[in-house]
């Protein structure tokens, strides 16, 4: 089985790479990455050796680039995370979103039509649903839940998936698409909520939390994730949506207070901050459909995983460090002049 990873030099992307090879030792993983700011190979070095890994530097919305990437590598199975993904950033620049998030998606979808594949899975999110009042906690997004987006991020995020069905409708490609709650973990890059609160806790920085800390996000430990993808691009059936999520609700502040808690710093960090335009309140999924159809369930509770999260960032401050003082974008360079 041969996979092209797109955005697997990215935070759930990485993860994904690292669970893959280690459970499938006989599995071909090919990550397809441009490596825009929330690129990092270093995420990717554990994995730089492996005779099952291999690492291409390309734009999913450069046509000319995949096509020539799908002719040699003949995949069996794409899986897509390649996006912007920040939405503080596409309210300041929505531009590239359209490009990469719908046009990348297209040029991708397409290079899928003319070589052949078994499977393209897109990996979407619960931001497409808009949100939910917070006084009304018996509300969920099902995936019936009508698409109603709040900033360009998600609106480019439905439109691809919107996309994606219309390709399974009109051509016939056998698709799946994933909605997923706020992911936590390793690899997370420190712009946002959790690693930025980590590092700023770590350097006794103020921790910005916007408007009250009262929006509330429904956070997954990446892992989870990686798990509910596999699933879904072996058992899932084609044409279908699938959402992921844990039932963790958490108040921003909340967050933010568990993390101060964590490393014994002092709640008088926080200073509350001009609130997001458009910010959406209440994320909450459930998750019924993958846990009945495919008997998916998350394994990690939050309390431990934002412990293994905050563990993680004490352990490795090298790798966020060099995000922070730009380090990182040397580190394509450096690794791939040496080959
Ligand atoms: P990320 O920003 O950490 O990583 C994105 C990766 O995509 C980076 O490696 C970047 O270099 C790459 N990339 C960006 N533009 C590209 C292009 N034009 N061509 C090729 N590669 C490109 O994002 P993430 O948080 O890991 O999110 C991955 C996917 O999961 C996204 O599609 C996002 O919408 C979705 N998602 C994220 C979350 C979350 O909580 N982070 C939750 C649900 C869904
Ligand atoms: O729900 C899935 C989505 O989760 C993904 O599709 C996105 O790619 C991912 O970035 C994430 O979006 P959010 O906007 O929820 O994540 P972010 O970490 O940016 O913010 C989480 C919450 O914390 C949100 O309510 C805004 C708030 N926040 C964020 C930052 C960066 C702050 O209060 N202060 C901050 O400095």
């Amino acid at each position: 089985m041969k996979i092209i990873v797109t955005g697997g030099a990215g935070f759930i992307g990485g993860n994904f790479v690292h669970y893959m090879l280690n459970k499938y030792n006989d599995y071909k993983i090919i990550c397809l990455d441009a490596l825009t700011y929330a690129g990092n190979m270093e995420t990717l070095e554990p994995v730089n050796c492996n005779p099952n890994f291999k690492f291409y530097k390309a734009d999913i919305a450069d046509r000319e680039a995949v096509y020539e990437i799908f002719e040699k590598e003949k995949p069996d199975i794409i899986v897509n995370f390649a996006a912007e993904s920040h939405v503080d950033r596409s309210i300041d620049n929505p531009g590239i979103f359209l490009q990469t998030n719908v046009i990348g998606t297209g040029v991708l979808m397409d290079a899928c039509r003319k070589y052949g594949i078994t499977r393209y899975h897109q990996v979407s999110t619960d931001e497409v649903y808009g949100d939910l009042p917070l006084d009304r906690p018996d509300l969920f997004f099902t995936e019936n839940t009508p698409l109603h987006t709040s900033s360009p991020y998600s609106a480019s995020k439905a439109s691809a998936d919107l996309l994606v069905q219309a390709y399974h409708r009109t051509f016939k490609l056998p698709v799946t698409i994933s909605r997923c709650s706020n992911n936590y973990g390793p690899y997370h890059f420190p712009e946002k909520l959790i690693p930025l609160m980590i590092a700023n806790a770590l350097a006794d920085k103020e921790l910005p939390v916007y408007g009250k800390g009262e929006n509330v996000r429904d956070w997954l430990y990446v892992e989870d994730h990686c798990s509910a993808i596999d699933l879904i691009i072996h058992k899932g059936r084609v044409g279908e949506v699938y959402n992921i999520g844990g039932h963790n609700e958490r108040t921003n502040l909340e967050v933010v207070k568990i993390i101060l808690k964590e490393l014994g710093k002092s709640e008088d960090l926080i200073r509350y901050v001009t609130d997001r335009p458009g910010h959406d309140m209440r994320y909450a999924i459930d998750p019924a459909k993958i846990h009945n159809e495919l008997g998916w369930l998350p394994e990690t509770k939050f309390e431990d995983g934002i412990k293994k999260t905050i563990k993680w960032y004490l352990d490795n401050k090298d790798w966020w460090q060099h995000i922070i003082n730009g380090e990182y974008k040397d580190y394509y360079e450096k690794h791939y002049s040496r080959k």
